[in-house]
């Protein structure tokens, strides 16, 4: 199905089961401990052995000789695969650094060798025997320093004479912000059981996108993709980490292999940081001019990010290209090579770190000017693409937002005067931002079963990495199919299934359900014409098939033999015609102790207009995951670089600090009342990342009205105020 005209009144509308508050079908699994993680499949591998990888001990240079003598005799081992006998490999679409390094080292901690041992224990000691000498290279670890090596990458914009506009604008800003490297530290770590059959490899993982995962293992194995099977039904969390395949799945598949048994691999979480990505550093350089009546006339946003040799920028410029007007833009990214670990999607990448900059910088100007923020962004909204204004959005809710959210704060009772509201020692303030993120949609289908029992059966291969797409497409074909919840089954996320959009980039959502429909549109065709009923006129609720005055209850319709419908959903060109971007507006109030400079949230509110929101309580989750991340990113998420030898130092979470229960309090989300019929026939729109984008600035806002100092560099830690 192609969906290229707006959508009209469709099945979904009914709202019955789409739309309302629903706890997630995958729950009990998962309290339960019952849910098979990648880790956890032993049912499918009971005689696996443990495969324990090697990394390497510098960042750049080359492997002068390695000695397996002594690993090789350890008790229990069965194999070691290094780059010297894996025999050739490929490199896979999504990866920047070699999977399996060797000779040539690109960076700390590439995997260099696996070992594989009949217990974990085994393996592991077996790798430490293994003694590895280097040539080590000078490395280029410090984004500060490459600065001004880096090159012009995309997007880049200009719009009129900013160079003009800004010398003449009466009311000037022109700020320098950082973003330090974050990693994802989601929960699972990344795993992989890797077992062949002949040719046929199958892999349980953890992996965000089961098609570019598959599609990139059978790439770098040097074998088709119908040869590989790729099986993620559960995963704790991914953040973008697991948008692609890592080299944990590739070296299980080698150590297999070898072996000749099924392997697991789980990185140490103390490995895992610097193996595998993170959202890289940025430096970012905001100018803006204004009227003194708080008209922008100039804006420029620039970013500076690094990456491996082939890698990508860190995109912090993106959201300034549409949130605010303005007749006279500069936009630039700019490139260096580094050689830390490569960077990759990090939760809203770019839109989160540029962000944590832009929306300081709004609050920095709208106090040069004297106005109040939400004043200053209401007066700069714009209901058109700023590049490009014969563009509309397709919804643009933002001034809602910011008007509901100041109201519903009590943002009047701020006082705008920094440092001058104090709660015996504590100096209290308030900030705010605005939320943006876009809106993007994947083509994405899904198998519907309609089984002689009468339960619904839906398979794709899309992926639930803890945000509810269980729940959503069990709503949907529930809601499609006009049966209650208990009676749709959902099976996810294995590459026998049709290929979905995966999730990532807050897509998953929109578009795996909007392939689901198109599914059920398809099984409904199926279902109307075995009951010989005009398809165009049945209805489907209550679990009866309805046409004119005869009803039959969907059970029945297929005691003949079960119902199969596939399908996906295509989109044509109103996503090119229409900006599609969701919007939002973070309020915080934070209170920092005047002595010690200890920094408390006290309350949150974030206002959300996304389009519909399919399930109320799963949609709430990804809006508090998101304000978490957004406080963790404002006052604590950091990886130190170790610039003289080219690795993040922290590489745990002993070190790398996130926020925990204490340091959040009530978190409270709003959701507008929107829909949005250009988006899809869901009407419907991500929220995962939204949640995260503003967040940071708003911290940082609230803790500059409750101190009067103005922290630039994230993230803010109590050194900082001083
Ligand atoms: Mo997201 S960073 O696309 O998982």
């Amino acid at each position: 199905m192609k969906f290229d005209t707006p959508a009209g009144q469709n099945p979904i509308d009914q709202l019955r089961v789409v739309g309302k508050p629903t706890h997630r079908i995958d729950g009990p699994l998962k309290v339960t401990g019952t849910a098979p993680y990648a880790y956890e499949h032993h049912d499918v591998a009971p005689n696996a052995a443990y495969g324990f990888i090697v990394g390497a001990a510098i960042a750049k240079g080359r492997i002068t000789s390695m000695d397996l003598k002594y690993a090789k005799a350890a008790p229990g081992v069965l194999a070691i695969v290094t780059a010297a006998d894996a025999g050739p490999l490929g490199k896979g679409k999504f990866n920047t650094a070699k999977l399996l390094g060797g000779p040539e080292v690109d960076h700390y901690h590439q995997a260099i060798a696996i070992v594989v041992a009949e217990t974990f224990e085994q393996a592991r000691h077996a790798a430490s025997l293994i003694t590895v000498q280097y040539a080590r290279a000078e490395g280029r670890f410090d984004l500060a320093a490459a600065k001004d090596d880096a090159g012009p990458s995309e997007p880049s914009a200009t719009v009129g004479d900013f160079d003009q506009a800004y010398a003449a604008a009466p009311v000037k800003l022109d700020a320098t912000y950082t973003t330090p490297d974050h990693s994802h530290a989601m929960m699972e770590p990344y795993a992989t059981v890797a077992a062949w059959e002949g040719d046929q490899l199958t892999v349980w993982t953890s992996n965000q996108m089961i098609d570019w995962g598959r599609t990139d293992l059978a790439t770098t194995l040097g074998i088709p993709a119908e040869k590989v099977r790729m099986v993620s039904p559960y995963i704790g969390g991914g953040f973008g980490g697991k948008l692609f395949l890592r080299s944990e799945a590739v070296m299980a598949a080698l150590g297999a292999r070898a072996a000749k048994r099924p392997v697991k691999v789980a990185m140490p979480r103390p490995f895992s940081i610097n193996n595998t990505t993170h959202r890289p550093a940025t430096i970012q350089l905001i100018r803006l001019g204004a009227t003194p009546d708080g008209k922008i006339t100039a804006f420029a946003h620039e970013s500076w990010s690094g990456d491996q040799p082939g890698g990508g920028p860190e995109v912090a410029v993106q959201q300034s290209r549409l949130l605010y007007a303005g007749a006279n833009r500069l936009i630039r990214t700019r490139l260096a090579v580094l050689d830390l670990p490569e960077g990759n999607a990090m939760r809203a990448p770019g839109e989160a770190p540029g962000m944590m900059a832009l929306e300081i910088a709004m609050d920095e100007m709208a106090e040069k000017l004297g106005m109040d923020p939400v004043e200053f962004r209401i007066v700069n909204d714009t209901q058109v693409d700023p590049e490009n204004p014969s563009r509309k959005f397709s919804q643009r809710q933002l001034v809602e937002c910011l008007r509901q959210g100041a109201e519903r704060f009590g943002w009047n009772r701020r006082n705008a005067k920094p440092g001058s509201v104090r709660d015996g020692r504590w100096l209290v303030g308030m900030g705010m931002a605005a939320a943006f993120r876009n809106n993007m949609n994947f083509t994405s289908g899904a198998r519907v079963r309609l089984g002689d029992d009468g339960m619904v059966t839906v398979e794709t291969d899309m992926t639930d990495i803890g945000t509810g797409s269980y729940t959503i497409i069990a709503q949907t074909a529930a809601e499609m199919m006009g049966v209650d919840l208990d009676r749709v089954v959902v099976r996810l996320g294995d590459s026998n299934f049709p290929v979905s959009s995966g999730s990532g980039g807050q897509f998953g959502a929109n578009s795996s359900t909007s392939g689901v429909y198109a599914a059920c549109v398809k099984l409904r065709e199926a279902v109307a014409q075995r009951l010989g009923f005009n398809a165009s006129e049945a209805t489907f609720a209550d679990g009866q098939v309805r046409s004119g005055n005869r009803s039959v209850a969907l059970a029945d319709a297929a005691k003949a033999g079960e119902i199969v419908a596939e399908d996906r959903m295509e989109w044509g060109d109103l996503e090119k015609t229409y900006q599609q971007s969701t919007f939002g507006a973070h309020f915080v109030e934070a209170a920092v102790d005047m002595a010690t400079g200890e920094t408390r949230i006290r309350r949150m509110l974030a206002v959300a207009a996304a389009g519909r929101i399919l399930n109320p309580i799963s949609a709430r989750s990804q809006m508090i995951g998101a304000m978490t991340m957004g406080v963790g990113g404002a006052l604590m998420e950091e990886l130190a670089v170790d610039k003289r030898f080219g690795f993040f130092v922290n590489h745990d979470l002993a070190g790398y600090e996130v926020p925990v229960h204490a340091d959040i309090p009530h978190l409270e989300v709003v959701f507008l009342d929107e829909t949005d019929p250009i988006v899809s026939p869901m009407k419907a729109k991500g929220i995962g990342e939204l949640g995260l984008c503003g967040v940071g600035a708003a911290v940082a806002n609230a803790i500059y009205n409750a101190t009067g100092v103005r922290v630039r560099d994230y993230p803010i830690t109590l050194d900082k105020y001083l």
